[in-house]
């Protein structure tokens, strides 16, 4: 052991949770330190969902770090369905009044650590949490290692533990203090990145015989693609060539419905759909945020922004502890989160029912799923339920959706 720090809020990971919860207590004058397994590079570079709800946005923007965003994202003021070959739109802002923006969320990692360099605060990249402690006393201490092999300590008031599914502080809660709540879906998506102009202004999501497409993009020469596959898919029965047949059959594009273009893709992978929520998402002095508490299978593309709404109440729970000594907010942060949460839980468990071809279906589960996509079509009430959670839900407790 070679050195000791002292922080108020030690953060775990710096995804877009870690970044933005250090960002948020930074503006309120509170200490933190971000320690990351990864080097910057992995960390920037780690491709993810692309759409950001209009209260993420907004809270990009009121802090300082969406000024890029705002430049080069897409608003997008709709998205279509398809099935087999009928398109419907639903029309975000004529239903709420609001909009999404498409902007990679690696973009938003990039811009938070841009902003916590210039601020010249701590950010430790490739340092293990070799343990937590979290036992008595009026602090909980994490134990470090760098990339050198030193270890060194950081004594913190809190540990806020954003650092992912797999990370070391949810494992650091006795079995016994949380309940897990998770399912397994029977399918993945293989994502790519392509040279390519979008097929389309908008998203397209298609359910097809086939199985699932998303036309989704991340610039006007960018586009990001996804096609269900299977859940031990390899990547090595994906060549290019199959990946654009197949996105042509499912979007049934033959003739001249759509413009696909063939560009190079430079990025494949397959993202597993799980649901997963721990409750509580605290355990005495750590709190967690994020995927460590939380997987949302990636259809409502809800991912980050449920990290970044729990670090925005997580943080004003700290603002309200170290500015009057009330651990009040604190106290009530995992029950203001998982009400958000399971309603976004809803919402991505819905989108993917909706959309996916599932092996278990009978002749019968598919008209429900056709009517569904009907029903969505020709009533303006489900139409705005869908837009509403799509745009996404208010960040406050028990705000209503459309006051
Ligand atoms: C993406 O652009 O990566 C994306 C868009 C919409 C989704 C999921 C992912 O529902």
């Amino acid at each position: 052991m070679i050195a000791a720090a002292r922080t108020q809020v030690a953060i775990i990971g710096a995804g877009p949770a870690g970044l933005m919860l250090a960002h948020l207590l930074h503006e309120s004058g509170i200490d933190s330190v971000v320690v990351e397994t990864r080097d910057r590079a992995y960390v920037e570079g780690r491709v993810r969902a692309g759409v950001i709800e209009h209260h993420t946005a907004s809270l990009l923007e009121e802090f300082g770090v969406g000024e890029r965003m705002r430049r080069e994202g897409l608003v997008h003021r709709g998205i279509e369905l398809q099935f087999g070959q009928e398109r419907h739109r639903i029309d975000f802002e004529e239903l709420t009044g609001r909009t999404v923006t498409v902007y990679g969320q690696q973009e938003v990692v990039k811009d938070l650590i841009a902003a916590r360099t210039r601020a010249g605060l701590e950010l430790r990249f490739e340092s293990e949490v070799v343990a937590l402690e979290l036992g008595a006393g009026d602090r909980a201490i994490l134990r470090v290692r760098d990339a050198g092999g030193r270890e060194t300590t950081i004594a913190a008031d809190f540990i806020a533990g954003c650092d992912g599914f797999h990370g070391p502080s949810r494992a650091a809660i006795p079995p016994s203090a949380i309940t897990l709540y998770e399912h397994v879906f029977p399918f993945a998506w293989l994502g790519i990145l392509a040279e390519s102009p979008p097929v389309s202004d908008e998203l397209i999501y298609a359910n097809n015989e086939r199985g699932f497409a998303l036309v989704s993009m991340r610039s006007r020469t960018v586009s990001r693609i996804y096609l269900q596959c299977r859940n031990d898919e390899d990547l090595a029965r994906w060549p290019d060539d199959r990946i654009w047949a197949e996105l042509r059959a499912r979007l049934q594009s033959d003739g001249a419905a759509d413009e696909i273009v063939e560009g190079r893709i430079f990025q494949k992978g397959v993202t597993p759909m799980r649901s997963f929520v721990c409750d509580p998402m605290r355990y005495g002095r750590l709190f967690l945020a994020g995927d460590s508490a939380h997987i949302v299978p990636p259809t409502g593309a809800k991912g980050m922004n449920l990290a970044i709404a729990d670090v925005r109440i997580l943080a004003r729970a700290f603002e309200s502890y170290f500015a009057t000594g009330s651990s009040e907010r604190l106290d009530r942060y995992s029950q203001t989160c998982l009400k958000r949460i399971w309603k976004t839980q809803r919402f991505s468990t819905y989108m993917t029912g909706l959309l996916h071809r599932f092996e278990t279906h009978t002749p019968f589960d598919r008209r429900v799923q056709y009517a569904e996509f009907d029903y969505l079509r020709t009533s303006r009430a489900a139409a705005a339920s869908l837009a509403e959670s799509y745009v996404g839900l208010p960040f406050t407790e028990d705000a209503r959706v459309l006051a």
